[in-house]
């Protein structure tokens, strides 16, 4: 398909100045920072899709409402502005505002997990499955087969394999199991959607044995744009009504707010127990801060509460999925391979199709990540075997089912020029692929090695 690419509902009105340094100055950047992307300096960098996460731009009714947000310890108005708007999206009873997504997860995923030895995801993200560890279980994916295929352009490959989780709950056994999660969009596999009808089936099994389901909804809105596109029942609804379809399936859920929500930090517990609030609430206090500010300042209240709502904005979702789909398209007509379809919040580039000759233990998708800053000063991060750590047993290190250099898109930051520059970085980088060397690891800590590891270039 011809590259479109739909303009943006907005004008700038702010902007960031960049630094451009020349190809000389980011190689000793890059060897002073031991080849790890997360030790450069973010003033070195031109583009930064190391994530989509909290690097969004907020809009001036945002900004306004950082200056009317009040700050009180009990009681602000922008937490009930806050709790008022959250419960009329998400159609929960209850709901905990806490500083971030994983802040959410530590203090709900311990109350599912007491006295139980499994979770069941259809991918868990690396924050959640670390959480299921902490809180004493072990986390299990179970996603459809077709996200393991890159080039299956299936519609909703975020799904899970309902028919793997029942099997799987039945040889667990489901007095054994914590809680069943939906990750919408399924990041781990690509930013993939999953569908209305695969969070229903979800939830009815879950149901069927008594297990609570749980969506971890840092993009809730992205998704629900994919539904309204590829699920025929839904052509014709508003994204806040796919939005109360998919959430009246669970019982909980846990949010970053730093995602589709539009702001810089944030994150939110939602339940449907009074039994699990009065927890969440203790544990919150302890952990977050009290009730009613939950680890985020009055402003930052403030600034998510019309965040939850800009981010349904239907305009703006075409643009943004837009931009992935343009990034996509241009790849396309290059023949640069990626997770197909786009996904929501970022292209993943399959890093093990465009350097073949690199090894999996020599990290293809980190390579490709540090040869985009050397080319154009752009950061991207690896989603492959250089992020997995090595097998807490053996020591051995493990290969990941994928080898991709994730380029996570933040919102409304980039233009399409910016989206021009990293596909024609990433084609100058095809062109010379044979001559790129992969890299080895000379330091390194026993887990989430790729936050602090040092490197140095292969010869
Ligand atoms: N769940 C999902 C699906 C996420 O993608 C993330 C964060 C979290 C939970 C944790 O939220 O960062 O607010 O504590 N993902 C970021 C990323 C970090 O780059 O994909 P958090």
């Amino acid at each position: 398909m011809k590259p479109i690419y739909y303009p943006e509902p907005f004008r700038i009105k702010a902007v960031e100045p960049l630094k451009m340094l020349t190809r000389a100055e980011r190689e000793k950047k890059l060897a002073e920072a031991n080849y790890n992307e997360f030790a450069l300096k973010a003033e070195d960098v031109y583009i930064d899709l190391l994530t989509d996460s909290g690097t969004n731009a907020m809009s001036s009714a945002q900004w306004s409402g950082v200056m009317m947000g009040d700050e009180s310890y009990a009681g602000a108005s922008s937490y009930f502005h806050l709790i008022e708007n959250a419960k009329d999206i998400f159609g929960f009873e209850f709901i905990q505002p806490v500083h971030q997504g994983r802040a959410a997860e530590k203090v709900l995923i311990p109350i599912l997990a007491e006295g139980k030895k499994y979770a069941i995801a259809n991918m868990f993200f690396d924050t959640t499955r670390a959480h299921v560890g902490l809180a004493g279980c072990i986390p299990i994916d179970c996603v459809v087969p077709e996200a393991l295929d890159t080039t299956c352009r299936a519609d909703f490959k975020g799904n899970m394999d309902t028919e793997k989780l029942e099997k799987l709950i039945k040889e667990y056994g489901a007095e054994n199991i914590a809680v069943i999660v939906e990750t919408i969009t399924n990041n781990s596999a690509g930013g993939q959607p999953v569908s209305v009808a695969n969070i229903r089936e979800t939830s009815r099994i879950a149901h069927k044995y008594g297990i609570p389901m749980m969506i971890d909804a840092a993009r809730y809105a992205e998704n629900s744009y994919f539904v309204k596109k590829r699920e025929k029942e839904f052509a014709n609804s508003s994204i806040k009504d796919i939005i109360h379809e998919s959430f009246k399936c669970a019982d909980c859920f846990t949010m970053s707010a730093k995602k589709d929500a539009i702001v810089n930090m944030g994150g939110l517990i939602g339940c449907r127990s009074k039994e699990i609030y009065d927890k969440v609430k203790q544990r919150c206090i302890s952990f977050e801060g009290f009730v009613t500010y939950g680890g985020m300042s009055g402003r930052d209240l403030e600034a998510l509460a019309i965040g939850l709502k800009e981010g349904l904005d239907e305009d703006y979702l075409r643009y943004r999925i837009g931009q992935m789909e343009y990034l996509a398209a241009r790849l396309d007509e290059e023949g640069i391979a990626y997770q197909a379809p786009a996904g929501g919040h970022g292209i993943f580039v399959d890093a093990k199709k465009l350097l073949p000759h690199i090894p999996w233990y020599q990290y293809p998708g980190h390579t490709l990540a540090l040869e985009l800053y050397l080319e154009a000063g752009i950061r991207a991060c690896d989603i492959g075997s250089y992020m997995l750590d090595r097998d807490p047993v053996t020591h051995e290190e493990q290969q990941s089912a994928f080898e991709f250099t994730r380029l996570a898109i933040p919102r409304r930051v980039y233009t399409q020029a910016h989206l021009d520059v990293i596909v024609d970085a990433l084609i100058n980088i095809r062109d010379r692929a044979s001559e790129i060397k992969g890299y080895k690891i000379v330091e390194e800590a026993p887990v989430l090695r790729h936050f602090t590891a040092k490197l140095v270039p292969l010869k």
